[in-house]
C-alpha cells in the first residue's frame, strides 16, 4: 500500500531566524534555501518581507533561485504586508502568501482589543485579499492551540470559503499535550465544512518539549503538513525540529506516512544551518547530536559491537552520519577497549586486553575521554610486547 505524503513546511528562514543572534545575510540565506531544496522539502517559508527591506530582498532571492519547492513569504492580515509579500514573491514558480491572525481569547481581547465575529471578518478579508495575488493561500490561526474547538472550527470554514488552501493550526505557546492537539485536528477535520478543500498543517513550539510529539499526533490525526525547522531553532525554546519529524514517520511505517526528504542530507543540513547560524547543536539532539550514535557504556558497546542494531534503531548511513562511535570512558568495558585499539593497530589477546584495561581504568578516571592517542601510551605504560597490526 502506498504511503500518504506529509508536506514538509520549512521554517528555519522565518521562524527559526527569528532567534536572538542567528540572523543570516542574503548571501547565507539563499545557500540554505538551495539546500533545503536539495534536501526535499516541499515549502520554503523564506521571510516576512514586510519586517525589512533585507528580509523583502532574501525573500525575493529566494524565490528566483528556488527550483522545487513552494516559495512563501509570511503577513499579518494587514493589507499592506499582503502586498508587500505578493511583491517579493513574484518571481516564485510556485509562490505561497501565509496570511493569519490571533484567534484565542487572549490574543482577540488583549492583542486586538476586539471581538471573535470581528476577527472572522479581517481573517476573511486577508484571504480573499491574498487570493487576488496568488492561488496558494495559507492562513494561520495565532495561538489556535489555545483556541476553543468550536470558534476555531468556525474560522476555518470561514477562510475555507475565501479560498484559503492550508489551515495552520499553530500551538503557538508550545501549551499542549499531545491528544490535546491530535483531538484539535480531529474536531477540525470531522466538523469544517469544506475540509477536503484545505490541507491542515501543524506548527508547534517546544516550550515543554513537546513539538514534535504534537506534530506526530497532528498527523496521526489527520494534517498532512508539518511547519518545522532543521535543528528545531526557532522563538524560544524553538520549534518541532524536521530531522525527528521526517526520521520518526520513516521509523514507524505502519503510520503509512511519508515525505519526500532525502534523509542522507540531514546531518550535513543541520551542521550547514548551525554554521552559518552560529547556533551550535546540542550533543544529545536527537538524530544530528554529536552523541546521536555514539556510544559509551560497557553494557551498551558490547551489544553494538556484536550487533549495530543492539542500540541504535536508525543507521546512521539513512541520515548521513558516517558511522556510530565507541566512546572510551571509564565505563566502557573490555569489548570497546579491544574494539578500539584494534582500529588504531593492536590485537590483543585475552591476556594482554586484561594488562591494557587495569591501565585504561586508571586513565580514564582521570580524563572525560580517552581518545586514540592515549590507547597509545595506555598500550606503552602497559609494557607487555604486543604485536602491532598497523
Ligand atoms: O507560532 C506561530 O503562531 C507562528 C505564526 C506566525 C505562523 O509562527
Ligand atoms: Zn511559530
Amino acid at each position: 500500500m502506498s504511503k500518504e505524503k506529509v508536506q514538509i513546511f520549512d521554517t528555519t528562514l522565518r521562524d527559526g531566524e527569528q532567534v536572538p543572534g542567528c540572523k543570516l545575510d542574503t548571501e547565507q540565506k539563499l545557500i540554505i534555501a538551495e539546500r533545503l531544496d536539495e534536501l526535499g522539502v516541499d515549502v520554503i517559508e523564506a521571510g516576512f518581507p514586510i519586517s525589512s527591506p533585507g528580509d523583502f530582498k532574501s525573500v525575493a532571492d529566494i524565490a528566483r533561485i528556488v527550483k522545487h519547492a513552494t516559495v512563501c513569504g509570511l503577513t499579518r492580515a494587514v493589507k499592506k504586508d499582503i502586498e508587500v509579500a505578493a511583491e517579493a514573491l513574484k518571481k516564485a514558480r510556485r509562490p505561497r502568501i501565509h496570511t493569519g491572525i490571533g484567534t484565542s481569547d487572549s490574543h482577540i481581547q488583549f492583542k486586538f482589543n476586539s471581538n471573535r465575529e470581528a476577527i472572522i471578518e479581517r481573517a476573511v478579508e486577508a484571504v480573499s485579499y491574498a487570493k487576488s495575488f496568488v492561488e496558494d493561500v495559507e492562513f494561520y490561526a495565532e495561538d489556535a492551540g489555545r483556541t476553543d474547538n468550536e470558534y476555531l472550527a468556525r474560522v476555518c470554514e470561514a477562510v475555507i470559503k475565501a479560498g484559503a488552501t492550508v489551515l495552520n493550526i499553530p500551538d503557538t505557546t508550545g501549551y499542549c499535550l499531545p491528544e490535546e492537539y491530535g483531538a484539535k485536528m480531529k474536531y477540525l477535520k470531522e466538523n469544517v465544512k469544506g475540509i477536503d478543500k484545505a490541507i491542515l498543517s501543524c506548527h508547534c513550539h517546544n516550550d515543554l518539549g513537546l513539538a514534535t510529539a504534537n506534530s506526530i499526533s497532528g498527523v496521526i490525526n489527520g494534517a498532512r503538513q508539518i511547519e518545522c525547522t532543521i535543528n528545531g531553532i526557532g522563538e524560544r525554546a524553538g520549534n518541532t525540529s524536521l530531522e525527528e519529524v521526517v526520521m520518526i514517520l520513516r521509523q514507524h511505517p505502519y503510520l503509512n506516512l511519508d515525505t519526500d526528504i532525502n534523509s542522507k542530507l540531514l546531518y550535513s543540513t543541520s551542521q550547514m544551518v548551525s554554521q552559518k547560524m552560529g547556533m551550535p547543536v546540542q550533543p544529545n539532539k536527537a538524530i544530528v547530536g554529536s552523541n546521536a550514535f555514539a556510544h559509551s557504556s560497557g553494557i551498551h558497546q558490547d551489544g553494538v559491537i556484536k550487533k549495530r542494531e543492539t542500540y541504535e534503531i536508525i543507521d546512521p548511513h539513512e541520515v548521513g552520519v558516517d558511522h556510530s562511535s565507541i566512546v572510551l570512558t571509564a565505563r566502557s568495558g573490555r569489548a570497546a577497549l579491544a574494539y578500539r585499539a584494534k582500529n588504531v593497530g593492536y590485537e590483543l589477546t585475552k591476556v594482554q586486553l586484561d594488562k591494557v584495561y587495569e591501565i585504561f581504568l586508571q586513565f580514564a578516571d582521570r580524563k572525560k575521554e580517552v581518545v586514540d592517542e592515549d590507547i597509545h601510551e595506555i598500550v606503552e605504560v602497559a609494557a607487555i610486547n604486543i604485536q602491532s597490526i598497523a
